[in-house]
């Protein structure tokens, strides 16, 4: 949550900064600021609301300058206004402070300055940090910075410029994260390598505990106890064209009809024809090691909990392994108890979740092993897991993730092939998934080209203020996407509720006004899926599906039917609908769908 960029070099920093800011706005949009170090002085501008309301009080000429650093903000101490925004400056205007994170000592800090005479201008914790920096008397600015973080408690990235001392950029790193981007006679830091594409060569993550003197020559690490440390510099690969939307409205739309490439990235090189089954050699499992797993539990967060649902139930019907997925959020405030012969498996699309973070490091310390299935290369998590999957879908700008959710779905059944291969599952089982894996880029593709089937579900939610969305066995874990995705970006209610337990309860409030989505695949479980239905109908409740064609849909006002893959295969097909379905009443009613209020896409913080 927030983004971070900073600039030193021999360029005009300001536009550099700007185009960083835009790229990272995902990671929280309600205030944009930028400083910049002209002539010997801080010159800052900054806004509440997005980057584009910065770009609108800008000063004509920019500000010139070749050092600076911006932020983008998601608010945690202090509501969104022009006065909260980064970066935040000492009394004098000297020095300049983005962060990123949740100083957790700042009512105390900022007590004992007040009562020092310090006048605070913001409710923010990071304008303490400015303060401590400027009251520091060390003869550096890392140093001073050092000093400083010495008095904080908390999680932080940060980036500080002294307009006194120019030549550098400190960056900091406790629990947010940030990198160092390295160019030709010019260095970056930012809290996404993603901001720094096309521009930097090389980056280097900082660790927890980490600080960066950074030069326009070059960077020097320290620990915050004052070690030097060597960091290894890693090529910064990607694409500056995931961060366009080309022809498309908005990056919902444009990450939607990515997914059979995300898909087909996700399944290059790792369909092994030859023994009917999947090679993901970054799990670093030898056969033997994959038999003596016992069980295996899955942690991930929002959308990746539940792509990682359904991950489990892959791993439970392919691998015949018992496998159960847990939001990460809860994991480690209930002491789980950790087995040796489980296997752990993060799920995280940007690396950087917080509470995925925090339960692989609980998983770690009682000596269980975390595998990571995870997008973003580099990203704390997938360095904290040290091997497993990534999924190479591509950059996901829109916060809501589309791509990322199947790519992962994808990345579960290979793994799921691949463990059953080496248990119980037939050569000719493992034959048909690889085919029905092999299809899928093409079926997904024929289903984004007929969005305008999807019109009719979509205008019959966009009237409703509630929804069910109801699926059971792995249509529920489709059940529980779709409604989340409903509610992040058109804001209406909607509920995901297994199948089953619909007349346990929720039954009470169906009823002509509140329509029911119902996930009715072509499998044995459809007499259940379809008595539940007749359930619904008989209580006037409008249902919609999301089927296969031939599926005896009586009394139902719209439906659409998806191709058939393999069964186990069917729900990552099953789900595209439902993000049509969500972009679309999202359109309709106006909404901000690639930065839906109070959301951002990388929740860093707990
Ligand atoms: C839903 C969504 C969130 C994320 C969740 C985890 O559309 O985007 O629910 O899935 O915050 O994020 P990652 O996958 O980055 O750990």
């Amino acid at each position: 949550m927030c983004g971070i960029v900073g600039y030193v070099g021999d360029r005009q920093a300001l536009p550099l900064l700007m185009e960083g800011l835009r790229r990272l706005e995902y990671r929280g949009y309600d205030s944009a600021g930028v400083a910049v170090i002209v002539d010997g002085a801080l010159a800052v501008a900054k806004r509440k609301g997005k980057v584009r309301e910065l770009e609108s009080v800008l000063p004509a000429p920019g500000l010139p300058g070749t050092v600076g650093i911006a932020h983008t903000r998601w608010a945690t101490h202090g509501e969104p206004s022009d006065a909260n925004a980064h970066p935040h400056t000492d009394a004098t205007g000297r020095i300049g402070v983005v962060h990123n994170g949740i100083i957790e000592n700042a009512a105390e800090l900022r007590r004992r300055l007040t009562a020092d005479g310090v006048v605070f201008r913001s409710d923010t914790d990071t304008e303490v940090l400015a303060h401590l920096i400027a009251r520091r008397t060390e003869n550096s600015l890392v140093e001073a910075v050092r000093a400083a973080l010495g008095q904080v408690k908390g999680a932080y990235g940060i980036a500080v410029i002294d307009a006194a001392r120019p030549e550098a950029i400190v960056a900091a790193r406790n629990g947010g994260p940030v990198v160092v981007g390295v160019g030709d006679g010019e260095m970056f830091v930012a809290s996404d390598a993603s901001a720094l594409m096309g521009h930097a060569r090389h980056v280097a993550h900082l660790d927890d505990g980490e600080i960066a003197e950074v030069r326009a020559d070059g960077f020097s690490v320290l620990t915050l106890e004052g070690a030097e440390t060597t960091k290894a510099t890693q090529a910064l690969e990607g694409e500056v064209a995931g961060f366009d939307k080309g022809d498309h409205s908005h990056f919902m739309q444009k990450e939607i009809a990515e997914q059979p490439e995300a898909v087909r990235r996700t399944l290059l090189g790792r369909l092994d024809h030859r023994f009917n089954t999947a090679h993901l050699g970054g799990i670093e499992l030898a056969a033997r090691e994959m038999l003596d797993i016992r069980r295996v539990k899955i942690l991930g967060c929002g959308s990746a909990y539940y792509a990682g649902t359904l991950g489990a139930h892959l791993i439970e019907t392919l691998a015949r392994i018992p496998a159960h997925a847990e939001p990460a959020s809860e994991f480690r405030y209930r002491n789980p108890v950790i087995e040796q012969d489980t296997l752990y498996i993060a799920v995280s699309q940007s690396g950087e979740t917080f509470d995925t973070l925090a339960a692989i490091q609980e998983v770690k310390r009682k000596g269980g092993r975390v595998l990571g299935v995870i997008n973003a290369v580099g990203s704390t998590i997938a360095r904290e897991c040290g091997r497993g999957v990534y999924l190479h879908a591509g950059p996901e700008v829109a916060v809501v993730s589309t791509k990322t959710w199947t790519s992962t779905a994808v990345a579960f059944a290979l793994l799921a092939l691949q463990l059953g291969r080496v248990r119980d599952m037939s050569a000719a089982h493992g034959a048909r998934l690889l085919a029905a894996l092999s299809a899928l880029p093409d079926q997904i593709a024929s289903i984004v080209a007929r969005e305008a089937e999807v019109e009719p579900l979509s205008a019959i939610l966009a009237r409703a203020d509630h929804a069910y969305f109801i699926g059971r066995s792995a249509g529920y874990a489709v059940a529980m996407e779709g409604a989340l995705k409903l509610k992040e970006v058109s804001y209406l209610h909607a509920e995901a509720y297994p199948a089953s337990e619909l007349k346990h309860g929720p039954l009470a409030l169906i009823s002509p006004e509140t329509p029911t989505l119902a996930i009715v695949p072509n499998d044995d479980l459809l007499a259940k899926n379809l008595s539940t239905i007749a359930e619904v109908r008989t209580r006037h409740g409008p249902v919609l599906a999301v089927t296969h064609e031939g599926v005896p849909l009586d009394g139902v006002e719209a439906s659409f039917a998806v191709p058939k893959s393999e069964p186990e295969l069917d729900p990552i097909l099953l789900n595209i609908p439902l993000q049509l379905l969500a972009y679309q009443v999202a359109r309709g009613l106006g909404r901000d769908i690639d930065q839906p209020r109070n959301l951002a896409k990388s929740v860093t913080v707990e």
